[in-house]
């Protein structure tokens, strides 16, 4: 089978990236990552990528004159190295309605909540957790969708929830959540690579 080329975009720590790559290089998924944009140079995730001598980049939003510059920037580093499939692993940036045509049905994200509960602009890492707690939910999880004009609000691909109990905090929900991300994202790129997600309006039936 044809290897899927990754483009991943962080923001943070990259256990999501590591998920991805460990799973690549141990052949469980038939995809490659084959470049690391983060928009700061602060993000462990791109010790991470260097450690498997992948290329990283860092683009930072303040280093150009408007967001058309910046994503173009993003834009044309995706292109040069061919990807096939963007996934967003703790990307905590907006992206443009124009970078979402440019690889429309391209590009995926991890979210850390079951969508449509906790998301949006205002939910994002650790601030999704903290609210789990103070609402009092018995249930979260996480979501991988393709990603639309909206903040959060594209085809959901894969969810699996994890209890939230009695003794549990925002830190050990983010936890919790984390291990069942590093299962449904590398398992959604799989998928994707292997051509059997199918968008039927708002739905992703998976083929068998
Ligand atoms: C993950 O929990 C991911 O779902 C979340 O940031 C964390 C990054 O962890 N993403 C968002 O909140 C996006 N809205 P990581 O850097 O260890 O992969």
């Amino acid at each position: 089978m044809k290897i899927l080329k990754l483009g991943v975009l962080v923001s943070g720590n990259g256990t999501n990236l590591q998920a991805i790559i460990d799973k690549s290089e141990i052949g469980e998924i038939p995809a490659k990552v084959v470049v690391v944009i983060s928009n700061t140079e602060e993000a462990y995730a791109l010790h991470r990528a260097k450690r498997h001598a992948i290329p990283a980049f860092v683009v930072k939003p303040k280093d150009f004159p408007d967001k058309r510059s910046y994503e173009q920037k993003m834009i044309e580093i995706l292109e040069d190295y061919d990807v096939g499939l963007i996934v967003l692993a703790g990307f905590m940036k907006i992206l443009s309605p124009h970078f979402i045509e440019t690889f429309r049905n391209k590009i995926i994200n991890i979210h850390p909540s079951l969508i449509p509960a906790f998301c949006g602009k205002e939910f994002y890492g650790m601030k999704v957790h903290r609210a789990v707690i103070d609402y009092g939910v018995k249930l979260t999880g996480a979501t991988v969708h393709f990603v639309d004009e909206n903040v959060d609000s594209g085809p959901i691909i894969l969810q699996k929830a994890v209890e939230v109990e009695d003794d549990d905090t925002a830190e050990t929900v983010a936890l919790k959540v984390h291990q069942i991300e590093h299962q449904i994202l590398p398992e959604a790129i799989r998928l994707f690579a292997e051509g059997r997600l199918r968008i039927v309006g708002r739905r992703v039936l998976i083929e068998r």
